[in-house]
């Protein structure tokens, strides 16, 4: 076989076998395929697309290049979550520890964020102490005992997919919905869960700009998950302007913890009750998404979700002590209001520009291996659809620099205010 052969027969927009796909990922992982032949058949695919058959089997391709987590001493059935990518969107934090409270073993197997979006693993580190990185076997102990457990990826897992990705990156080809819903999909097989519900975002803040592409997007996830046998759904959500009010590593920490105690912003308790419901469901824990709905509700209510939170905390080395006390947390030595200039209603906050702003004060990595400031970041006092009088304040910067002119350029740059607004869904669609 010739990798010059199956470039040509993609770009031609003919359907590679299984062996073609087999020969391009073992000729990846074994470094024989030059990166030039590599970027060629991943242009080609950009333009040509995938077949659902693959699809499937680049996933499956991918995903058998590394390690597989076997979650099999566990018992129940494994349900974990895993979103697109977003600015402010600390979901997976109040989320992991609700539909823990419910009896349902969540091993969440998280990222670090890069560029714009957020990484719940960064986050979770402005916890004094918090370990992300625990071997395979605690994490299994601790998902038994404890029902919960975030860390991050252990082993090889789907190493095809790091040299795909680092290609895809440098030659323009990430936003492929063949290639997203293989990278994703290959690495969620492999970490050994049995059910999976997607959040996909949608808007200015996210991969995917349209719904139409969020949509397909999301049934391509679906699709491929649904194929091997693991349960499988997608919640399409709104990333046009920031999840919650806080962006930023403790910033969000904080919000999180707010949430889980019956507090904290309407869009993120929103979010994380529909994607809860949903693992619920999958679960096995209750019939329908509205008695879900109810369970979730009543783990807040009695305290159970913050009682799993503070037991994933104290299994993983993290201090606890931070649930009542925020201070514990790194904080910021400036805190500089952003006043409005004039009067209306906000009508815009761009999602990705907000995260720009928190990563330029150090709360993200601007490449790789970067060291963060869990401090700094924004919080938000007004949203899409909130009226605001000249000189009031539209934000807060969290800053450990005193001038902060260049960040509050950037974001006057980025909200509009307006006579109105038309304020959008927080969530838009369901894939089943
Ligand atoms: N997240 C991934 O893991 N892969 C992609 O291609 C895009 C988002």
């Amino acid at each position: 076989m010739r990798m010059v052969d199956i470039i040509d027969k993609k770009r031609n927009g003919q359907e590679l076998t299984s062996p073609e796909i087999q020969f391009f990922i073992d000729g990846v992982c074994n470094q024989t395929i030059p990166d030039y032949q590599t970027s060629a058949l991943l242009m080609a695919t950009y333009f040509e697309d995938m077949t659902d058959q693959e699809r499937a089997t680049l996933t499956m391709k991918m995903m058998e290049s590394g390690d597989r987590l076997d979650l099999s001493q566990i018992p129940g059935i494994k349900v974990d979550k895993h979103s697109t990518g977003g600015v402010g969107d600390k979901i997976s934090i109040p989320l992991a520890a609700v539909v823990a409270a419910t009896g349902i073993p969540v091993p969440m197997i998280s990222g670090r964020g890069l560029g714009h979006t957020g990484g719940t693993l960064d986050k979770l580190e402005a916890i004094p102490g918090y370990q992300v990185e625990i071997s395979e076997q605690d994490f299994i102990k601790q998902v038994a005992k404890e029902k919960l457990a975030i860390i991050g990826a252990t082993g090889d897992i789907a190493p095809a997919d790091k040299k795909i990705y680092a290609l895809r990156d440098v030659t323009d080809t990430v936003d492929s919905i063949p290639l997203i819903a293989s990278s994703i999909m290959s690495k969620k097989i492999a970490s050994g869960t049995d059910a999976l519900v997607i959040d996909v975002k949608t808007g200015s803040g996210a991969f995917m700009k349209t719904l139409d592409d969020s949509v397909a997007l999301a049934k391509a996830l679906v699709a491929i998950g649904k194929g091997v046998g693991l349960k499988c759904m997608a919640v399409i959500s709104d990333m046009n302007q920031p999840l919650g009010y806080k962006v930023g590593n403790s910033l969000e920490i904080e919000e999180s913890i707010d949430v889980l105690k019956g507090k904290g912003p309407e869009d993120v308790k929103e979010l994380m009750l529909t994607l809860g419901s949903y693992m619920v469901v999958l679960g096995g824990k209750a019939a329908d998404a509205k008695t879900a709905r109810k369970l979730l509700e009543e783990a807040i209510s009695s305290g159970k979700a913050l009682d799993r939170f503070r037991a994933m905390i104290k299994a993983q080395g993290g201090d606890e002590r931070v649930i009542d006390d925020y201070s514990l947390m790194p904080q910021a030595k400036y805190k500089i209001e952003l006043p409005a200039k004039q009067s209306g209603v906000v009508e815009e906050i761009k999602a990705d520009e907000v995260g720009i702003a928190s990563m330029m004060l150090g709360g993200g990595r601007q490449k790789a291996g970067d060291q963060l400031d869990y401090s700094v970041g924004i919080e938000l006092k007004k949203k899409v659809g909130d009226e605001v009088k000249a000189g009031e304040s539209l934000l807060t910067i969290y800053s450990n620099r005193p001038n902060v002119d260049d960040i509050k350029d950037l974001l006057y740059q980025n909200i509009a205010i307006a006579d109105h607004a038309d304020k959008k869904p927080m969530i838009y669609q369901v894939i089943e």
